[in-house]
């Protein structure tokens, strides 16, 4: 895709936002960021909700390239309150602006969460044509996204790609507990790593009309996610293993001294 085009960003404010708009910058491409809070290092930015159509769709004129990721981004105690109207409804929106605008390619920021069970017990790596075992109601909203994914993709079209992401902790408490685990440290997803792997989804060739990749660093024990279709279609390969990047969570390097 040429870097005339213009990405917009959903949840350009959060931890995977903030790290795709720092690359995309650095790679001479137009972006406009969406999210309920101002985007640093972005002048060309929208405040808004997901779960209003108008907004939504005044951020989408001239979009060529989008890159959905506002979301409640885990598992919560209000599901008809928070989930359904984030990660449904606005799923909805997100989507049919983009259609409306004549988007050509979506990015859809799922989870690892989709293969919960394979992802501790295998058989390794666990690959996109794998059946689900999605972890809960987050997991199972993510499911709904990568649906209509597909239908969109289909129907309409448009290029879209489902990125199935690994861990890339937004407070110090999640970097604690990466930290703890073989193998939450193995399916961590560097803010640097992040960025370039969302950049790599807007450059990808426009012959790739709908896919699903995982997207995580590189593992220090067991790769649990297979990253050869993020390699053949989008051309990323991870630079970084954990706890390289944690930095940009904890403000200093892990173990810190
Ligand atoms: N970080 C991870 O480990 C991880 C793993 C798998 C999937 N994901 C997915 O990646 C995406 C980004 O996650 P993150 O870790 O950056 O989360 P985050 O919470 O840091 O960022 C999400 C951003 O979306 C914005 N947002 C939420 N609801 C909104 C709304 N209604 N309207 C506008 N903006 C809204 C928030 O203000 C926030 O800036 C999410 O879809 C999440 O489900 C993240």
């Amino acid at each position: 895709m040429s870097k005339a085009e213009l990405v917009l960003i959903t949840g350009s404010a959060g931890r995977v936002g903030q790290a795709a708009v720092k690359e995309l910058c650095a790679r001479g491409h137009r972006v406009r960021g969406f999210d309920r809070a101002a985007t640093p290092g972005l002048e060309d930015f929208f405040i808004g909700s997901i779960q209003d159509a108008a907004a939504v769709q005044r951020a989408m004129a001239g979009v060529t390239s989008l890159i959905h990721l506002a979301a409640t981004p885990d598992d919560c105690d209000d599901f008809a309150g928070d989930l359904v109207p984030n990660n449904i409804l606005g799923l909805h929106h997100v989507m049919e602006a983009a259609r409306a605008a004549g988007v050509r390619r979506i990015i859809l920021a799922s989870s690892g969460q989709m293969n919960d069970t394979q992802q501790v017990t295998g058989p390794f790596p666990v690959r996109a044509e794998d059946p689900v075992t999605p972890r809960y109601w987050y997991a199972a909203t993510k499911m709904f996204m990568e649906s209509i994914g597909y239908s969109f993709a289909q129907r309409h079209g448009i290029s879209v790609i489902v990125a199935r992401l690994g861990w890339c902790p937004r407070t110090r408490a999640q970097v604690e507990e990466i930290a703890a685990e073989e193998r939450f440290r193995d399916v961590y997803f560097s803010p640097g790593d992040a960025g370039r792997f969302f950049a790599c989804a807007v450059e990808a060739p426009t012959e790739v009309k709908w896919a699903v990749v995982y997207g995580v660093s590189r593992a220090p024990k067991q790769a649990r996610f297979d990253l050869e279709p993020a390699k053949r279609l989008l051309g990323f390969e991870p630079r970084e293993q954990w706890p390289q990047g944690v930095e940009v969570v904890t403000g200093a390097k892990w173990p810190e001294a």
